[in-house]
């Protein structure tokens, strides 16, 4: 850890760190996925699935940013190579195969769920190791993934 004048003990900042570096990981895997899903679907509801995940793929670009400098604030290291990220995402590989329109939406879905669910847990662990201001931004992260689980699961719902 690097030395700072935050308040809050080497201890904690290190914690929170880990914990950042997580789902620092997992979005930048799911901004991979998204990407993926952008290029590679295929179908009926091309233009607007195509369209859909690139929208997907860009809202992450922000959030990604604001946790790797929230990590460095705390005088940690943002893990952002391909090699860490690989190493530290919690998600389940993107089948990487997929093709139909529904089957990315249902990939994208999933994805999503799991970061939502991690990220809702990582809020209480901010408050508990004092940070406030971490716990903020894992806040704003969560409501976005929701936002985007939204999008996704309105056009899985289309089709019913
Ligand atoms: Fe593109």
């Amino acid at each position: 850890m690097h030395a700072t004048r935050i308040d809050l003990p080497e201890k904690n900042r290190r914690k929170l760190a880990d914990l950042l570096n997580a789902r620092l990981a997992d979005a930048i895997d799911l901004k991979l996925a998204a990407k993926h899903a952008h290029w590679n679907v295929k179908g009926p509801r091309f233009i607007a699935l195509h369209e859909l995940f690139d929208q997907i793929a860009g809202a992450l670009d922000e959030p990604i940013d604001d946790v790797a400098e929230r990590i460095t604030t705390l005088g940690g290291t943002a893990d952002g190579t391909l090699d860490l990220v690989s190493r530290r995402s919690s998600l389940d590989p993107y089948p990487a195969a997929t093709v139909s329109g529904a089957d990315h939406v249902e990939a994208l879905a999933a994805a999503f769920a799991a970061f939502a669910r991690s990220v809702r847990k990582a809020i209480g662990e901010a408050e508990k190791l004092g940070d406030d201001g971490t716990a903020d931004l894992l806040t704003e992260l969560s409501q976005d993934a929701d936002k985007q689980l939204w999008l996704l699961e309105a056009h899985l719902q289309s089709d019913t």
